[in-house]
């Protein structure tokens, strides 16, 4: 009888100690009190809120507190930012830059007090406190630009010529010569060829760079382009625009100043804006990054990092950051147009369809 009661009572105690260590696993899986300081560049542009704000819940739900400040796409507010957030004491740094190369000195001292850093979207230039780095893949982004104005001029195929204008991102954005290289290894050879033709003559990156991303900067380098070579009937077949901002820069120029056909227009993120141009046969394509996904990437990596692990990469190396191959995480990022766009950001629910109108 004593026997058989304390084979039960061992059982009891069995059952007990295993429920508990379920629940110290599932627990486990959460950040506690710890912090993440989400340092983003601008609300200006739509894909940097969203960012910010897909970032704030996933982290939250894994448990996490955050911190999340926007700079104004100013340098020195997202430096003081940081600085603020290293004196804070918080665990983990999460950093989209406005420029790549200005946050070394404050890094070190991030570095020094042990607070690891990820690099969100863009590239962090010149320092060796960036653990890792989660973006999408930037030179495909600019590959399939490139492919799009392949395609729908067929270049493989009609003889041309076809006159194209090229313009790119910020120059201090690491991002902008990967979007730029992948899209002109594509247009290049026909270039080369006379088969496509810069009637600016403006092809090097740094004269088709843009100054922050502006689209005010973008609409008046295209305003001054159609002035000057388009004014008089000759037809503008192609632009190739790096992302959705230069994009609407572009659409700006060309419904104030340009009377021929409507010309194959690129660009990318999906902004609202841009996809109602493309609705409206203003904008030919957009790539689409879903920034829901990045989050979720980068909310693994953060994780996976608090837990003292390693986090998850499938890249290491294409992103030399000037000191060193840094290890990184690529999402795919993939076009939408006209004939896609519903399934890919209404469906999927990243707009919903009266956004849209
Ligand atoms: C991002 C693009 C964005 C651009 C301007 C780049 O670093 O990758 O998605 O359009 O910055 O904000």
């Amino acid at each position: 009888m004593k026997k058989r009661l304390l084979g039960i009572l061992l059982c009891v105690v069995m059952i007990a100690s295993l429920l508990t260590a379920c629940g110290t696993k599932e627990t486990g899986g959460k950040g506690g009190d710890k912090t993440i300081g989400v340092c983003m560049p601008t609300k200006d542009l739509q894909r940097w809120n969203q960012d910010g704000q897909n970032m704030e819940s996933q982290l939250k739900e894994a448990g996490y507190k955050v911190d999340l400040q926007y700079a104004s796409n100013d340098i020195q507010t997202q430096v003081s930012q940081i600085e603020n957030m290293i004196a804070n004491d918080v665990d983990m740094l999460v950093i989209a830059s406005i420029e790549g190369d200005s946050l070394g000195t404050v890094l070190a001292q991030a570095k020094e007090k042990d607070i690891p850093v990820i690099a969100y979207d863009r590239l962090i230039m010149n320092t060796d406190a960036v653990s890792y780095y989660a973006t999408f893949d930037n030179y495909m982004v600019g590959q399939k630009q490139g492919e799009y104005i392949e395609e729908a001029l067929d270049l493989k195929n009609a003889a041309g010529p076809f006159n194209i204008e090229l313009i790119t991102g910020d120059p201090g954005d690491n991002n902008a010569r990967f979007f730029f290289n992948g899209a002109m290894d594509v247009l290049n050879p026909y270039i080369d060829a006379g088969k496509l033709v810069v009637k600016s003559g403006q092809t090097d990156f740094a004269t088709v760079a843009t100054a922050n991303w502006s689209t005010e900067n973008a609409q008046s380098r295209m305003e001054n382009i159609i002035s000057s070579f388009y004014a008089d009937g000759t037809e503008l077949h192609a632009v190739m625009a790096s992302n959705d901002s230069t994009a609407l820069g572009v659409a700006n120029a060309l419904t104030a100043s340009y009377t021929g056909e409507w010309p194959i227009l690129t660009g990318q993120d999906c902004d609202i804006a841009n996809v109602k141009n493309m609705i409206a046969g203003k904008q030919s394509m957009s790539i689409f990054k879903d920034t829901r996904d990045l989050a979720k990437q980068t909310v693994k990596m953060v994780d996976a990092i608090m837990k003292g692990g390693e986090a998850p990469v499938n890249d290491e190396e294409t992103y030399d950051n000037g000191k060193g191959i840094v290890p990184t995480y690529l999402c795919e990022p993939v076009f939408a147009d006209v004939n896609n766009y519903e399934e890919l950001l209404v469906e999927s629910g990243y707009y919903t369809a009266d956004q849209l109108k």
